[in-house]
């Protein structure tokens, strides 16, 4: 059987990537790629020592329910992100909650997201980094990362292994091992790892690499 792809839409260069992302998410329908269950990460977040005012980021974040989960562990203290402010009106049509910060911009080429530096106690990444396959794109978002992170904070990233194939929607990815996420994050202590394969609602099977770490 024909996998089928991942996306609603595939890029054939044409959009800049906010439209591409805007276009994506104007589609009336849920995104293949979205957890549907509680996300299994929560674990890993309730196991850190975090305070319930902690200020957590979360890249990427499209219309993830990660954000209504963390509110109810009393999380009080959310910044979602995304490039598509498609994406994040519907997030916040869901979840219209003072606790959370609504922040459209750019990971890679970022206008606001600076004004966070060295704010943020838990950053938290699914599905977004590996969409950066360009040198200059990863070394920004590596970088950026620690900057946002205070000292002893905490990052939790969940990217598509090697396992895939390194394409979705007419996009490259780059796929990740649990070494060359290290390989990239040498000031942080490297609390725990591990593989996930996920079943999207199309049916395709997706295989995460999720890496918890604490920078020094
Ligand atoms: C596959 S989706 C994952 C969404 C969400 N994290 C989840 O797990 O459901 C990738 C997300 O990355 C966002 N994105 C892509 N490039 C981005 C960038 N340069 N800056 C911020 N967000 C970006 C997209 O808009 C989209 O919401």
């Amino acid at each position: 059987m024909q996998e089928k792809d991942s996306c609603c839409i595939t890029d054939d260069g044409s959009r800049e990537k906010k439209e591409y992302w805007d276009a994506n998410f104007e589609k009336n329908e849920t995104p293949n790629w979205i957890e549907t269950e509680a996300p299994w990460i929560m674990t890993w977040i309730n196991d850190i020592d975090l305070s319930k005012e902690a200020t957590i980021f979360c890249a990427g974040v499209g219309n993830a329910n990660i954000v209504e989960h963390l509110l109810q562990n009393g999380y009080k203290n959310i910044i979602a992100n995304d490039i598509s402010q498609v994406a994040l009106d519907t997030l916040s049509s869901r979840v219209n909650n003072n606790s959370v910060t609504y922040l459209q911009d750019d990971l890679i080429s970022p206008k606001k997201i600076q004004d966070y530096k060295g704010k943020i106690d838990l950053y938290i990444d699914r599905a977004t980094l590996h969409f950066f396959t360009k040198c200059a794109e990863k070394d920004h978002y590596f970088s950026q990362m620690q900057d946002l992170l205070k000292t002893g904070g905490h990052t939790v990233i969940g990217v598509f292994s090697k396992d895939n194939k390194p394409k979705c929607c007419g996009l490259d990815l780059q796929l990740w091992s649990i070494q060359s996420l290290h390989n990239r994050m040498p000031d942080y202590n490297h609390t725990n790892s591990t593989e996930f394969a996920y079943k999207e609602l199309n049916g395709n099977i997706r295989n995460y690499i999720y890496l918890l770490a604490q920078k020094q």
